[in-house]
């Protein structure tokens, strides 16, 4: 959007697939420094490496030159700790966060409510989520405050609130869904699109209802492969052939759900069951078995394949 200001510091809160991907394209393309935030010592190392791994090899693929690797590499730094609770090494002049934490309601809740009491306006406070609602997101980020919803200080801190929805694997899927909660401002959604055509994406933008676009289409869609598999119908081979061969899809719903994660697929139909109370979300007993054995896809090495 021509006339808004980039941005002068992103932090990314979570260091998971998601969020070394949103940091790739932010320090790449948006070309904006940033600070990427995980408690764990070995995910954060992880990231840092495959970020790395990245940009070398875009680098020798010449699709960007090694001056512009180097740079987009020195803009991240990797920073322990976790900012559900204080904001140890959040930099000052932050005006964006986008958070990428796993997808369990209240850990978003309590760190949307710090974020807001840490980073003053209009720092915008972005998150990530597949599926749970921003209106809840932004009413935690209300609440920092102190005051009641309808204050003009809840308002302003629930007003810079807003889905930033990036696609697994980020560099190479070319949306953002973007998602404006009932209390966003104007400025903020055009910001937040701004950010996103800066990272080379295309924008679709959705209300906040439960799945938003993509999940309230595709996670049905995941979810019926499971029950044709659990039913013996077919082996998760002729699935996933019969729509990359069949329609032209890239992978086939079960190989795309190991590769989002099956943990995550299990707890985006949950919130989507929960919020909507339609029995076409209630997720597959397979699903949620494979989750209790720990096969969760691809990051784990075994989901409905072997990721030896
Ligand atoms: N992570 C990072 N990069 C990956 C990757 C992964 N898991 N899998 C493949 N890639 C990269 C490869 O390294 C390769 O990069 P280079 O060009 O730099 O070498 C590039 O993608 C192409 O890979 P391949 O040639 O090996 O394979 P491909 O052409 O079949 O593409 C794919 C792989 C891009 C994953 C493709 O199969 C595809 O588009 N699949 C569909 C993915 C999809 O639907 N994603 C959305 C999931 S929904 C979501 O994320 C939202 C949510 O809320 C759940």
């Amino acid at each position: 959007m021509a006339g808004l200001q980039p941005m002068k510091r992103a932090a990314i809160v979570g260091a998971g697939q998601m969020g070394m991907g949103i940091a790739y394209v932010t320090a790449l393309h948006a070309r904006v420094p940033l600070t990427l935030h995980d408690p764990s010592p070995r995910v954060l190392a992880a990231s840092l490496k495959k970020l790395q791994t990245l940009f070398t090899r875009d680098v020798e693929k010449k699709r960007i030159s090694s001056e512009d690797g180097e740079a987009a590499m020195s803009r991240i730094k990797g920073v322990e700790g976790s900012l559900v609770g204080g904001g140890a090494g959040l930099e000052g002049d932050t005006d964006l966060v986008i958070e990428a934490i796993p997808e369990i309601p209240d850990l978003k809740l309590a760190l949307f409510r710090n974020l807001a009491s840490i980073l003053p306006a209009p720092a915008i406070l972005g998150s990530n989520t597949s599926s749970i609602s921003l209106t809840k997101l932004a009413a935690a980020a209300g609440l920092a405050s102190g005051k009641g919803p309808a204050d003009a200080e809840s308002l302003e801190s629930a007003s810079r609130v807003v889905g930033i929805h990036f696609f697994n694997p980020v560099p190479q899927m070319k949306l953002v869904e973007i998602i404006p909660a009932l209390q966003t401002s104007d400025a903020t959604l055009e910001r937040a699109r701004a950010f996103g055509l800066a990272c080379k994406k295309e924008i679709a933008v959705s209300k906040d209802s439960p799945g938003f676009i993509a999940n309230a289409i595709l996670m049905p869609m995941i979810n019926e492969a499971i029950l044709t598999l659990e039913k013996g119908i077919a082996s998760p081979e002729d699935i996933d052939k019969t729509f990359r061969l069949g329609m032209g899809h890239p992978m086939g719903p079960l190989a795309l759900a190991d590769l989002i994660g099956l943990d995550t697929c299990l707890a985006i139909q949950r919130v989507l069951h929960t919020e909507s109370g339609d029995t076409k979300y209630r997720p597959a007993t397979l699903l949620v078995r494979m989750v209790d054995a720990g096969w969760v896809g691809r990051k784990g090495g075994k989901g409905f394949y072997e990721y030896p």
